[in-house]
């Protein structure tokens, strides 16, 4: 940013597709999740092992414009996660704090229905709903996982700040404290 031209006009450094976040763009990552990536995430063990492993869970298309780690800078992402239960729980990403865990973060219902799960220090766990037009702030020092709850792509967009990071062990060895499930044709929130 510090080659620019003074006066100079530009064309934007992204573009989006509001109806489906699609990003494009240099310098964008696609970080992508298989079922073999997600082992310990889901609860019903023997159901997760008749998945095919190469079957896709959830993408992420990412822009980091500055290093991870940067403080003071922006992510930005969209995440697509598609339909589908393992036993009777929906898809769902792995779920994570923030490393530094005070960190906040915006997301964004854009396509599909799902939930987004949240937990706090304490292990208190609640969900906000997500559809096209939702709108979430998560706080600090909250885990947040997103679910699928939908018969089609649950899309979403994020924005955080660019030394967040992710803390994955934590929800790795604790899980968090509910889970969603579909119960009598409904998602609802039961204690783990
Ligand atoms: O930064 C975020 O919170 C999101 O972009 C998530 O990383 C994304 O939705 C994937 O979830 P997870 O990082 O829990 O696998
Ligand atoms: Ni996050």
């Amino acid at each position: 940013m510090n080659n620019i031209d003074h006066l100079s006009i530009l064309e934007s450094q992204f573009n989006i597709d509001f109806s489906d976040g699609e990003i494009k763009g240099k310098n964008l990552i696609n970080p992508i999740k298989k079922i073999k990536d997600l082992h310990g995430i889901f609860e019903d063990e023997k159901a997760f092992s008749k998945l095919d492993s190469d079957k896709i869970i959830y993408e992420v298309q990412a822009i980091l414009p500055v290093k991870e780690g940067h403080e003071g800078g922006l992510f930005y992402g969209k995440t697509i996660i598609h339909p589908g239960k393992v036993g009777d729980e929906y898809y769902m990403t792995k779920g994570h704090f923030h490393q530094k865990e005070n960190r906040a973060e915006f997301y964004w219902g854009i396509q599909g229905e799902g939930m987004l799960l949240l937990m706090d220090k304490n292990r208190r766990t609640w969900a906000e709903k997500m559809f096209p037009g939702s709108l979430h702030y998560i706080d600090g020092y909250i885990a947040h996982r997103t679910i699928n709850t939908g018969k089609s792509d649950l899309i979403f967009g994020a924005c955080w700040p660019s030394d967040a990071g992710h803390n994955y062990r934590e929800i790795m060895v604790n899980g968090f404290s509910a889970r969603l499930k579909e119960i009598d044709g409904k998602p609802q929130l039961v204690s783990s």
